[in-house]
C-alpha cells in the first residue's frame, strides 16, 4: 500500500515539469529564449531524478525497508525520458536537424561530447530494465547497471562546462554525486574487510 501511494507520487512528481513547460509554452511564460528554458529545465530535472534514483540503495540500507528498491527503476526510467526529451529539443528545435553540424558539435564541444555519453550511457541501462532482461544477464545485469554511476558523474561534467566562469549552480549537484558515490564506495570498503 505505502509502496503503491509511493509509486503514485513518483509518476505526479516526476510529470509535473513536463505539465509545467506545457503550461508556460501554451501560456507564454517560457521567457525570451524559450528553447534555452526548455533545454535547461529538462537537462536539470534529468540530473534531479538520476540523483534521486541514486538515493534509493543508500535509503534502503539506512531504513531497512527493502521494498524501496521497487521504484528504482521507475525513477531511472524517467530520468531517461527527461535525458530523451532534452536530447530531442536540442535535435529538432536547437539545430534543426541538421546531422553534419550536430556531429561536429558532439566531436568539438566538450560539453556536448559529455552529455552525448552520458546519454549513450543510459540507453543499454533503460533497454535492459525490464525483469525479463535482468533474468537473462543474470549477473552481468548487475555489471552492466555499474554503468548509473558513471552518468551523474558526467551530468555535472557537462554542465560545469557549459556554464559560464564563475557561476556555481552545477557545485550542489556535484557534491550531492559525490556523497551518493562516496556513500557506495565506503560500503564497499567495509564489506571488502
Ligand atoms: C545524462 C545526460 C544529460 C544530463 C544529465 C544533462 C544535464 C544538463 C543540465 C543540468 C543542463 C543545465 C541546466 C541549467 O543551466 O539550468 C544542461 C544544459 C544543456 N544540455 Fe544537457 N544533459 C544531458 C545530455 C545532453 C545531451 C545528450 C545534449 C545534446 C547533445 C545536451 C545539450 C545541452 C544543451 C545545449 C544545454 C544548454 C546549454 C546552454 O544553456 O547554453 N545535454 N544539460
Amino acid at each position: 500500500m505505502v509502496l503503491a501511494r509511493l509509486r503514485v507520487a513518483i509518476w505526479i512528481t516526476c510529470l509535473l515539469p513536463l505539465a509545467r513547460l506545457a503550461w508556460l509554452g501554451t501560456t507564454g511564460g517560457l521567457g525570451a529564449n524559450p528553447i534555452e528554458f526548455v533545454t535547461r529545465s529538462t537537462g536539470t530535472w534529468t540530473l534531479v531524478i538520476l540523483l534521486a534514483t541514486l538515493c534509493v540503495t543508500p535509503l534502503r540500507q539506512l531504513t531497512g525497508w527493502t521494498e524501496l528498491v521497487r521504484v528504482r527503476r521507475l525513477l531511472g526510467l524517467f530520468a531517461f525520458f527527461y535525458a530523451c526529451v532534452h536530447f530531442s529539443i536540442w535535435i529538432g528545435v536547437d539545430q534543426f536537424f541538421d546531422w553534419p553540424a550536430m556531429l561536429k558539435d558532439i566531436l568539438k564541444r566538450p560539453f556536448i561530447t559529455v552529455g552525448f555519453a552520458g546519454l549513450l550511457l543510459l540507453v543499454p541501462l533503460a533497454v535492459t530494465s525490464t525483469d525479463a532482461m535482468r533474468r537473462r544477464l543474470k549477473r552481468n545485469w548487475a555489471r552492466l547497471h555499474m554503468l548509473v554511476y558513471a552518468v551523474p558523474v558526467l551530468g555535472v561534467l557537462h554542465y560545469w562546462w557549459l556554464v559560464k566562469k564563475g557561476v556555481q549552480t552545477p557545485f550542489p549537484y556535484t557534491v550531492a554525486v559525490a556523497v551518493l558515490l562516496g556513500w557506495r564506495l565506503l560500503v564497499w570498503v567495509r564489506r571488502a574487510r
